[in-house]
């Protein structure tokens, strides 16, 4: 073990670093103490889930990244273990950037990370970076003596030295092993390379998988690859994009490809494109396969552009979204909360057919700060689209957060313009959805520091972080036009186990 994950590990375990009293979030994972961002190695190992998170214990800004880890066996509920690795050795003096974990066929759990290290020589002051192993039992992880096992000299032609990082590492049939590498070109843009290995210790290149040509962003970071319901998806998160409509917001943001790698032409056919999370805070998703088959996504419910100048007064910040469950449906990627929330549901109101008739309603018994709500909403008359739809939450008599609906354009928007801190330059987001067949069906999962929109069965989604007040629990339903509302909610308790 290095000094300086000695020292991580003697820092977070001092329990008068955090404040009990301060809020936390029940059903998001947060840093135990410091700063949190990318989720990293998720996977199941040795009967748990095992989950590391780009970590800098000192301070609530991101600083030389460490791998804070946790464990769990619901995905909701984490345990958290000492911090994992820590920057230290020639190759990650100044960070271990993200990356991924598997289990090798002897059982070691496997974790390849990025390492960084400032070049003092170049005058942007940016970082190298190469490609690191740490082999472990699921606590302990020992860096591989032979690092960097990818290094610069192994990028091809006009990769960028300063921008390679954050492998995705999977196993083929065969039992070799794959890793979807970030890389930039200069002026060109990103690509997204693979590199092969038989026993996950020597790599070599194999091929380009894709690349963006100055589409979508200057640099995709933290991509993944998998395939899921028949289907090739590719996950990347583009760095400063331009804005495009509706579909595509400007800044940093979690895209999906689906598409079909053609070994004949060499070249990943792109069937299309799109958002992966609509609001303002989902970033550098990973995804691992559970046990039973199911292709479940986190990501850190952050926003680049926005999480690194924040201030805040609590001994954390930055937290993890709810894991999702992925599908494909009608072509398009499904995002769903995991099932196992549902074993956390208890008091269940639920109303049904309620007429609103331009008018702004609270329902006795719907309200909550820790819920899972359900809620449809459709015309009054099939033949006469409501003009707009509204749900506030998070509400109390300064503040509240906005859902919005109007079915003329299909526009849905989320808001904290009403509920913002000073600093907040991303207060709101919004998106047309695919379709609007005059059903909307919505599902929340709202939490102390966040909002999670399931729109239509998982096909558009908004992610959120709320700064108001853990009292703030009001909900209210608005119409401009005459609509029908069901709605449930049920409240979410972690003491159900
Ligand atoms: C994405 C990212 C990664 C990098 C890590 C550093 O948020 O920039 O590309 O590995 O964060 O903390």
């Amino acid at each position: 073990m290095n000094d300086s994950l000695r020292k991580a590990r003697e820092y977070e375990s001092g329990s008068h670093r955090t404040n009990a009293c301060e809020p936390r979030p029940l059903f998001h994972l947060t840093a135990p103490v410091g700063w949190l961002n990318d989720p990293n190695g998720f996977s199941w190992y040795q009967g748990q889930y095992h989950l590391f998170y780009q970590y800098y214990p000192y301070d609530t800004k991101w600083g030389p990244v460490h791998w804070g880890h946790a464990v769990s066996t619901d995905l909701l509920h984490w345990t958290y273990l000492p911090a994992a690795l820590a920057p230290g050795e020639e190759y990650d003096r100044d960070g271990c950037f993200s990356g991924s974990a598997i289990t090798l066929k002897d059982g070691t759990h496997l974790l390849m990370y990025t390492g960084y290290v400032y070049d003092e020589d170049d005058p942007k002051h940016r970082g190298i970076q190469t490609q690191n192993i740490a082999l472990g039992d699921g606590r302990e992880y020992v860096k591989h003596s032979g690092n960097p096992v990818i290094r610069n000299e192994d990028i091809p032609d006009g990769g960028d030295p300063y921008d390679f990082r954050d492998p995705k590492i999977w196993m083929e049939e065969d039992g070799t092993l794959r890793a979807v590498i970030a890389s930039g070109r200069e002026d060109l843009g990103a690509r997204i390379l693979v590199f092969q290995s038989r026993d996950g210790l020597k790599w070599s290149y194999s091929h380009v998988l894709t690349e963006n040509h100055l589409r979508f962003g200057r640099m995709w970071e933290c991509p993944d690859y998998f395939e899921l319901d028949g289907q090739e998806v590719l996950l990347v998160n583009a760095m400063d994009m331009n804005g495009e409509g509706t579909e595509f917001h400007s800044g940093n943001n979690g895209l999906y490809i689906l598409g079909h790698w053609d070994p004949e032409k060499r070249s990943f056919q792109e069937q299309c494109v799109h958002t992966l999370d609509h609001g303002m805070d989902f970033y550098a998703g990973q995804t691992l396969t559970a046990p039973d088959g199911r292709r479940i996504l986190i990501g850190w419910m952050q926003n680049p552009c926005t999480a690194y100048d924040h201030e805040t007064d609590r001994s954390y910040f930055g937290q993890m979204s709810i894991p999702r469950e992925l599908r494909i449906c009608n072509g398009r990627l499904v995002q769903r909360p995991v099932r196992e929330i549902e074993r956390y549901r208890t008091d269940p109101v639920e109303y049904r057919n309620v007429q609103l008739q331009t008018e702004s309603i609270q329902l006795d018994g719907i309200s909550g700060r820790f819920l899972d709500m359900e809620l449809t909403v459709r015309s009054a008359d099939p033949n006469l689209d409501f003009e707009r739809f509204e749900m506030r939450f998070a509400q109390n008599s300064d503040q509240y957060a906005q859902f919005i609906f109007i079915p003329k354009t299909k526009t849905a928007c989320i808001s904290r313009i009403h509920a913002s801190t000073a600093n907040d330059s991303l207060p709101q987001r919004q998106t047309e959805l695919f379709e609007w067949n005059g059903n909307l069906s919505l599902r929340m999962i709202l939490d102390t520091g966040s909002a999670e929109i399931f729109i239509n069965d998982g096909e558009t989604v908004f992610s959120m972080t709320l700064e108001t007040a853990s009292e703030a629990n009001e909900i209210t339903f608005i119409s401009e036009g005459n609509l029908v509302l069901n709605v449930k909610t049920c409240k979410l308790d972690p003491t159900l186990r």
